[in-house]
């Protein structure tokens, strides 16, 4: 758990999107439109997987979803649950301090939808394994993961696994920070989460301004269900 490192980033840094924006993420949003607007799934409820500042889970709860987000940072939940006030959707999301990386105590079977937006790449190997599985145990059988990641096929992350290495195969460690990323292939994701099933997994370039440069990285968006 990369704890100290990410109230850093919230209570000093802010060198993150995600910590500079209240948007949210657009990957969300392409859920939304491609399958709430659609028809092909109807709000329920949800998980976000390190909820930080609660962008996401705000966005949810205003298309209708009850959301629950979990965080390590308390400084990030105090502010995500005054920016849901503010939205008027305090009644809809809950947020709960705890490691995404640990068993969540949670009810089987019981999210319509669980969102990781850039947070499972800081988990190490034994806190992904209780991720995976707490994903694979509280999603219902109809219900969608959906997920965006670094990926490690990419020219952007080998160059760093060469430069900067970290601890275990496609991670690297941040200069800037010391935070260990760890970037995935797709194989890699499918086996993790297995037994879910791949719904989409695309690969996605972006231009990323962090630490004062703007970066060309590539990720990966996947969504995932019981099939
Ligand atoms: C890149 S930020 C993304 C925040 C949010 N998902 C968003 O898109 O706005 C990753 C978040 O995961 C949280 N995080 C990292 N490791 C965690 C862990 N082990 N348990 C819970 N939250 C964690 C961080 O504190 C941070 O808020």
């Amino acid at each position: 758990m990369q704890k100290n490192i990410w109230e850093r980033e919230y209570r000093e840094r802010k060198d993150l999107p995600s910590t500079r924006t209240r948007e949210p993420s657009r990957v969300l949003v392409w859920y939304i439109e491609n399958f709430v607007e659609t028809g092909k799934v109807t709000p329920g409820s949800a998980l976000d997987i390190g909820s930080g500042f609660g962008r996401n889970s705000i966005h949810l709860a205003k298309r209708g979803y009850d959301v629950v987000g979990v965080e390590i940072v308390r400084d990030a939940i105090e502010t995500a649950g005054k920016e849901a006030e503010k939205a008027g959707v305090a009644h809809r999301v809950r947020f709960v301090e705890k490691n995404v990386g640990e068993p969540l105590s949670l009810e089987d079977a019981s999210f319509d939808l669980i969102i990781d937006m850039m947070t499972m790449h800081s988990l190490n190997r034994e806190e992904r394994a209780a991720h995976a599985q707490n994903v694979v145990r509280l999603l219902k059988p109809n219900g969608h993961f959906l997920f965006y990641t670094i990926f490690a096929d990419s020219p952007d992350a080998k160059e760093l696994f060469n430069t900067s290495p970290g601890p275990e195969l496609n991670s690297y460690i941040i200069p800037q920070t010391g935070a260990v990323e760890k970037a995935f292939t797709k194989d890699e994701l499918t086996h993790i989460f297995s037994p879910l099933i791949v719904v989409e997994l695309e690969i996605k370039s972006e231009s990323i301004r962090a630490f004062d440069k703007v970066y060309d990285r590539q990720f990966l968006l996947g969504v995932m269900g019981k099939g």
